[in-house]
């Protein structure tokens, strides 16, 4: 990738800290690293391989050396406002989908809270981390890791996995993918306290309408109609006693019947 060029793009957007690694063990981490140390309203840091790629939980995710990208935002202006920690994912998410929308044509869907599927596999997943002082919410890092092309999918997964290249039957530009994204992305930002982007987000949202379950480390929690999302960003489940449930972002997977 061009440094030079994406590093001054970055700078008129408005961004403080900008870093780009060819290899880092993980961007979030980097990034965690970065607002332990400094006072960062917007910060970026951006890789092309992860040696410790990190999913949820324990989970792994691999950026393999040329076929992926890796990128961290940092956050730090819109901390004061506690209730977006549920909303950040799915927003994230929501600018992924526009952008290979938008580049592409292609029809991403976000299965809630963190991937983002083509053709029902994953290709994207978002891990978000917040950093705490006491109870105030310092920053927020959103990662986003992203397979381009074939060899960015791992030999084994948990969840079919896809790339964009495979999707796209082309090759994709990374400094035109990165561009969109870092432009979608700080305007879905600045708009992550409106009603209308949790409707946007509801609109791509995978498997509404079909029978779904949620589950934590294997274990059941609840069955039923995946009906959409409520106004915080929580997934809402119709079960079979006609009742509506709602989850929160957690550690919770859902899974189609
Ligand atoms: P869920 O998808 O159930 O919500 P999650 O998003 O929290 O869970 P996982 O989907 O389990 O977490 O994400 C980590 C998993 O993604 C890993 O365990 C691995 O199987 C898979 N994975 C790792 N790297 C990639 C990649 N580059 N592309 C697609 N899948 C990957
Ligand atoms: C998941 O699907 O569980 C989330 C995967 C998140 C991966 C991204 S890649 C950039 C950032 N750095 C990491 O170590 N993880 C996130």
């Amino acid at each position: 990738m061009e440094k030079r060029k994406i590093i001054r793009k970055l700078k008129e957007q408005g961004f403080q800290i900008i870093e780009i690694h060819a290899s880092i063990g993980s961007t979030n981490d980097r990034a965690m690293e970065i607002v332990k140390e400094n006072k960062v309203d917007l910060g970026i840091v951006i890789a092309e391989h992860q040696s410790k790629g990190r999913g949820r939980g324990e989970r792994t995710w691999e950026t393999e050396e040329g076929a992926g990208l890796a990128l961290s935002f940092i956050f730090g202006d819109i901390a004061a406002h506690q209730n977006i920690l549920g909303r950040v994912t799915g927003i994230g998410a929501l600018a992924v989908t526009q952008t290979v929308t938008e580049l592409f044509d292609l029809s991403a869907k976000i299965k809630w809270p963190n991937d983002v599927l083509l053709d029902g596999k994953k290709f994207c997943g978002i891990l978000t981390e917040a950093d705490w002082v006491g109870s105030n919410l310092r920053s927020l890092i959103v990662g986003i890791g992203i397979n381009i092309s074939k060899s960015a999918i791992p030999k084994e997964v948990l969840f079919p996995a896809t790339a964009l290249e495979l999707e796209y039957k082309d090759s994709i530009s990374k400094e035109i993918l990165l561009e969109k994204l870092i432009v979608n992305l700080l305007r879905v930002m600045k708009e992550i306290n409106s009603d209308q982007i949790i409707r946007e987000w509801e609109e791509n949202l995978a498997f509404k309408g079909s029978e779904v379950f949620l589950h934590r480390d294997g274990s059941h929690i609840c069955s039923g109609e995946l009906l959409g999302l409520d106004d915080d960003g929580g997934i809402v489940i119709l079960t079979s006693d006609e009742k509506k449930n709602i989850f929160y972002y957690g550690d919770l997977h859902l899974a189609v019947k």
